[in-house]
């Protein structure tokens, strides 16, 4: 399949199936007979994450479940997974094309539902400063930090930042995410937030993963507001995010609340303007300091909050009976040597979780979900049945996504991983760092 039929293909399907306010045109029609297709994977050694109902959300004492069939298979048609089983109930089914999956695990792919994927250059220069002792908030107090990534994106056109974000998306697409949310956050002004937005637009448009737009105006300061904060919050509020809304850019609204960027009144009165837009709260909190974020956060029914390497237990008691997801980043944990998001109090308290990556070119420039899941693992003490399950349906679900990704589940997408030949699940997040991904089904698609 051409990149070409890719794009017409995977934007019909997108279109039927899940109506969005913005603008996809009328090139549809005749594209879905010819492509049509079904895939049948026999001799499954695990399929993994298989859920009969349509569970959404995984929580506490849950989260150590994760169900398996063993030596199993599965049918997909179009884009969707329409059955299941042991082979031992297999009959006969006709498709036009048949993997044979002996020794290998099948599952959902990774949910990814915090990135700043969309970001101009790098920031090398910064990671070897850290390394010879400089630490990340003075990187950031010399005008390094999300500033030095916000002149780069404000001095790149949108067809180079189009490339360079595209170029990392599909890298993650090979390492198993199919379905990722986007952060603005590196433009700071009107024209260059837009900008970004709109490539956000046009790589959810354009690519085969599942995108969701998220707007993080309030991720810093700029330079010339650095004297009246307020102004520029105003400027959030007042144009930005009546304009991205007008456009139909993003679904969601983030603020870096944390000490030296956004306080408690700043991020209320953003949210309290998303909110009024018609976006919902997802947002940074926690990273270095707890001071009330995730309280705020339940109080605008944010979908997620994400970061929380500092948890108090009011935090934890906040996040009790709400419908927020938290989130926890353990790459950026890893890369910035800050402590790990408590996983282990959390769930044991009875809360969901999620994982994801954060990539971004300053705190984690990775996108590879299989090291997110291992380090939990590893660092956070989650048991693979934990990590997966928030990898997988709680990520799904920090992005609205959890009716239709997540798991294996007759009716829901067709986003599969198939791994190499392994002895079992537990293996993905044993073996860090080695790329036991096979292939990758996407949209019912399969990647070459
Ligand atoms: O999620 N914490 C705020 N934002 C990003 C990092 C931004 C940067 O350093 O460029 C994060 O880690
Ligand atoms: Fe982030």
């Amino acid at each position: 399949m051409t990149d070409s039929q890719r794009f017409f293909y995977t934007s019909y399907l997108e279109k039927i199936l899940v109506p969005f306010p913005d603008n996809r045109s009328n090139f549809v029609n005749f594209m879905i007979l010819p492509l049509a297709m079904s895939i049948l994977i026999t001799n499954i050694k695990e399929l993994i994450q298989v859920r009969d109902t349509n569970v959404t959300i995984v929580k506490g004492s849950d989260m150590k479940t994760l169900p398996v069939i063993k030596n199993a298979y599965l049918f997909i048609e179009h884009d969707t997974i329409v059955e299941y089983g042991s082979m031992d109930d297999y009959q006969d089914i006709d498709a036009d094309e048949v993997i044979d999956a002996t020794g290998k695990v099948v599952m959902p792919s990774w949910c990814d539902s915090h990135t700043h994927i969309v970001y101009a250059g790098n920031r090398v220069r910064e990671f070897v400063d850290r390394i010879n002792g400089l630490s990340y908030e003075e990187i950031a107090n010399n005008g390094g930090g999300i500033l030095n990534s916000a002149e780069k994106l404000q001095n790149t056109s949108e067809e180079e930042l189009y490339q360079q974000s595209l170029k990392r998306l599909n890298e993650v697409i090979k390492l198993g995410t199919g379905t990722v949310e986007i952060k603005s956050g590196y433009g700071l002004t009107v024209d260059a937030e837009l900008k970004m937005l709109r490539v956000i637009k046009r790589l959810k448009r354009e690519s085969l993963a599942f995108i969701k737009p998220t707007l993080l105006g309030a991720h810093a300061v700029p330079k010339e507001y650095s004297n009246n904060k307020s102004a520029y919050v105003d400027l959030v509020v007042n144009e930005l995010i009546p304009k991205a809304t007008e456009e139909h850019l993003a679904e969601y609204i983030d603020v870096f609340c944390e000490k030296g960027y956004f306080d408690l009144d700043d991020t209320e009165r953003i949210l309290k303007a998303g909110v009024a837009h018609g976006l919902r709260p997802k947002i940074h909190v926690n990273q270095f300091n707890a001071f009330g974020g995730v309280a705020l956060g339940v109080k605008y029914d944010a979908l997620s909050v994400d970061h929380l390497e500092e948890m108090s237990k009011e935090d934890i008691e906040a996040l009790k009976n709400s419908n927020t997801m938290p989130v926890a980043l353990p790459s950026c944990s890893y890369f910035l040597s800050i402590p790990y998001t408590p996983a282990r109090q959390m769930i044991d308290a009875g809360l969901p979780l999620a994982l994801a990556t954060d990539y971004n070119p300053g705190s984690t420039p990775s996108g590879n979900m299989n090291f997110v899941v291992s380090t939990a693992c590893i660092k956070m003490k989650m048991t693979p049945e934990e990590a997966i399950n928030a990898a997988t349906i709680n990520g799904a679900y920090a992005m609205g996504l959890s009716n239709m990704y997540g798991s294996i589940c007759r009716g829901k997408k067709a986003n599969l991983i198939i791994t190499k030949e392994i002895p079992n699940y537990q293996f993905i997040p044993y073996a860090f760092g080695e790329n036991l991904i096979d292939e990758v089904i996407i949209n019912g698609i399969r990647l070459d």
